[in-house]
């Protein structure tokens, strides 16, 4: 049914966004997730703790690309790894779950993704990091980058699932509290537990999360960053969780897997904050090339493009993964979802192709 690696090498993608990696190991994690780990290219493969792969497939004739969090850390993992959670009918996951072995060739684009921080030896940080399910898969590899290369930060780490079984990285966790006895604590929430479960139980709702955070304090650390990656419902309650607490939001890091792009764009049109849609010629940079396309009304930038047939890199579709970043030279775009980028980048000018519709008759975007 798939015919994954059949691809010519002509037909793969060009451009130093791209690469093929070779299957090293593959990983049963819990009975419905696995990891998989690559053999280091030459050069190695350079990425950030927290950052995510998009691996390009062939399925049935059709190019689907999907991103997966990096699970592994730069700093202490030989060779680099994502995990993939099956998701219901994700044609995607569950090709990798069932199909994926050593030795396979898997086509990516290079990491990508806000979702990580710098370290230094020198830093006192509280790390407090709130995970659901598999949005533990970017905060492992943070995790392990904080513990080796800061030696004076301490981590917090509440995970939630729904049962024991389904707990992702359950034994090696342990091992890493073991390890790092003082200044690593895992709390495991889990929503339906067996009955010999000991741990916080339950939903994680706003008082038991406030009473959780409160409840570990190291006044000798000069700062607390939190990261947080999980079910959209997960992450509003802890990130209002935190507003309430008076937490600066440039403390927060949080990853998102999932948005509602559609609903959004209506909230905007209702408020009257898009512009007339109407068809407008574009100008597009990119890798050196200067293309001129039509934006129909009603589409993306990203739509349009690959309608054009022009290469514009891109994943998840949905204003998170940023692999479509571009920058806006002129012009203007409405751009419904920008989840992905940080502030800083939009002060920039940064764009993302995928939510971004053309709101006037001068766009140009550089993508690098
Ligand atoms: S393709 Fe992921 S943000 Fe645009």
């Amino acid at each position: 049914m798939f015919n994954l690696f059949k691809k010519k090498k002509e037909e793969n993608h060009l451009g130093d966004k791209y690469l093929s990696l070779k299957v090293r190991e593959v990983v049963k994690e819990t009975e419905d997730t696995v990891s998989i780990f690559f053999e280091q290219p030459e050069p190695f493969l350079e990425y950030k703790p927290g950052q995510y792969l998009t691996v390009i497939l062939d399925i049935q004739g059709k190019e689907v690309r999907r991103s997966y969090s990096l699970c592994t850390s730069p700093f202490t993992d030989p060779h680099p790894g994502i995990t993939v959670k099956r998701v219901n009918n994700g044609l995607v996951s569950n090709f990798l779950n069932d199909h994926i072995r050593p030795g396979k060739t898997l086509e990516i684009m290079k990491p990508l993704g806000n979702f990580t921080c710098d370290f230094h030896s020198k830093n006192k940080k509280h790390f407090v990091m709130v995970a659901g399910g598999s949005g533990i898969t970017p905060i492992m590899g943070i995790l392990k980058s904080a513990l080796i290369n800061e030696p004076n930060s301490k981590i917090t780490l509440i995970y939630c699932n729904r049962s024991e079984e389904q707990i992702i990285f359950h034994k090696a966790l342990n091992q890493l509290e073991d390890i790092y006895a003082g200044r690593l604590i895992v709390i495991h929430n889990l929503s339906q537990p067996s009955s010999n479960w000991k741990g916080l139980k339950g939903r994680l709702d706003a008082s038991k999360l406030k009473d959780t955070l409160e409840s570990i304090h190291y006044p000798e650390l000069d700062q607390i960053q939190y990261f947080i990656c999980g079910p959209e419902g997960l992450m509003n309650t802890t990130v209002s969780t935190l507003e309430s607490l008076g937490i600066d939001d440039n403390q927060i890091i949080k990853e998102s897997f999932y948005t509602d792009i559609e609903a959004k764009e209506e909230a905007l049109k209702s408020a009257g904050k898009l512009a007339p849609e109407l068809s407008r010629e574009i100008e597009v940079v990119l890798e050196g090339e200067t293309y001129h396309f039509e934006v129909p009304a009603g589409k993306t930038i990203l739509e349009a493009g690959l309608d054009h047939d022009v290469d514009m890199p891109y994943s998840c579709q949905s204003g998170l993964c940023t692999a479509c970043r571009g920058r806006l030279i002129s012009g203007k775009v409405d751009m419904i979802e920008d989840a992905g980028l940080s502030a800083s980048e939009i002060e920039q000018g940064y764009i993302l192709c995928c939510s971004s519709k053309p709101a006037s008759s001068d766009v140009k975007i550089k993508i690098e």
